[in-house]
């Protein structure tokens, strides 16, 4: 078993990027912990003998076998977090799929295609707030304009935060001819929701809820908290909040979810009344009419607020993921190679869910028992973990080696 070189990789990562104070990571994309994540994984590449490759979008590669064969096996994840994320959500991925390779080979394993392991870039979009950037470039959902139209909360654009951490953005955009060469893409993940916080450790995904981002721009009256008498006031604070309630109800009623995790205030002072608020929304659903009817309705409720508080409300869908199903026949193959174990959905976006529009896809979900996720909280048991990589391994033989 490759208990070693698993246990060996996670502990090389787990302090790149973490906290000292809460504990959790701070890997952003392009941030100086990222680079030493993708330090990392070029090493791992090298030290395996295998062909590295930084893709035009900033996504990494590592080949065993002829990056330009066709019908390739690619498996990883995303070394990238949310701020103060957990140590799993995207790392379990890339680290079992290098320990799958390593098992595979002590097998003695034949390929008869080429495999790949990936890093996709920026998969959380916590710097530049559009999630699976490097996916979406390269399976064409995000253009090269829009991306070069993203900032970060400093205001730097995302082709200079690219180019000041050594990669060139000139050639960033779609990157169809080397998608058309994969035969599948099968990711493996921690699972983030409570399905399987009991009963088997390893499950395979069914679907992905549709999801997106949308910001609202509350533009009220900046003024002296002292001197204001409350009927003079328009404190776009007070429409943002009753939005925030709205918002969870309508959701709680929906049977989606609606969730205002992000916000920025202006000016931000203690006794100021704020000029302007800005809350991101991210909302999901079971099926786009529910999630489409429910940001509607959130919409309407900030709206209709905002005339009483003589707040302008303004709105803004900045991402949007339809709902994805994941191929059946593979996920039928895995779920039944792997002794018919659970199939689930989830609510979690991934790069597996954009490229599943290009390129038959699967993803495998390990035990997490807490069910707690994009939090330092977030937890999967080792031995789980090791599970995952024996399944990763014997989905890999089985799609790479026949
Ligand atoms: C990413 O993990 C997301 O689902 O937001
Ligand atoms: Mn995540
Ligand atoms: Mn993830
Ligand atoms: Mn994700």
């Amino acid at each position: 078993m490759t208990s070693g070189s698993f246990e060996r990789m996670w502990a090389e990562l787990l302090p790149v990027g973490r906290s000292a104070s809460s504990g959790g990571y701070r890997r952003f994309a392009w941030n100086s912990a990222d680079a030493e994540c993708r330090a990392w994984f070029e090493e791992q590449a090298r030290s395996r003998g295998l062909t590295y490759e930084l893709d035009r979008n900033g996504n990494q590669w590592a080949w065993l076998g002829d990056p330009s064969g066709e019908g390739a096996v690619v498996t990883g994840s995303h070394l990238d977090s949310v701020p103060d994320g957990g140590a799993f959500d995207g790392p379990l991925g890339v680290v079992s799929s290098f320990a799958a390779l390593d098992e595979l080979r002590l097998r003695g394993a034949e390929f008869s295609r080429p495999l790949a392991i990936v890093n996709f870039g920026d998969e959380e979009g916590a710097r530049f707030g559009v999630a699976c950037v490097g996916s979406r470039l390269s399976a064409g959902v995000l253009s090269r304009e829009q991306a070069f139209e993203l900032r970060d909360a400093d205001g730097v654009r995302l082709p200079d935060a690219m180019e000041r951490a050594g990669h060139d953005p000139g050639a960033i955009g779609a990157d169809g001819d080397r998608l058309a060469r994969i035969g599948a893409f099968v990711e493996l993940h921690v699972e983030q929701g409570r399905y399987l916080t009991q009963g088997q450790p390893v499950g395979v995904a069914s679907a992905i809820w549709p999801h997106g981002r949308w910001r609202f721009d509350f533009h009220g009256e900046a003024n002296h908290a002292g001197t204001t008498r409350i009927e003079d006031r328009r404190d776009p604070m007070l429409t943002y909040a009753n939005t925030v309630l709205a918002a969870r109800k309508k959701a709680k009623l929906a049977g989606a979810l609606a969730t205002f995790g992000k916000v920025a205030v202006e000016p931000n002072g203690t006794n100021a009344i704020a000029s302007l608020v800005r809350g991101w929304l991210d909302s999901r659903a079971a099926d786009e009419r529910t999630l489409d009817a429910l940001v509607e309705e959130i919409r309407q409720a900030a709206y209709e607020r905002g005339a009483r508080d003589g707040v302008r409300v303004e709105l803004t869908r900045e991402s949007f993921t339809p709902v994805v199903d994941f191929d059946s026949p593979l996920r039928d193959r895995l779920a039944k190679l792997l002794g018919d174990v659970p199939v689930l959905p989830t609510g979690a976006g991934h790069d597996a869910g954009i490229l599943a529009s290009v390129i038959p896809t699967a993803m495998l979900f390990v035990r997490n028992p807490s069910g707690v996720s994009h939090s330092p909280a977030e937890h999967a048991e080792e031995p789980d973990c090791l599970a995952g990589v024996a399944a990763l391994a014997d989905v890999l033989e089985d799609l790479a080696c026949q």
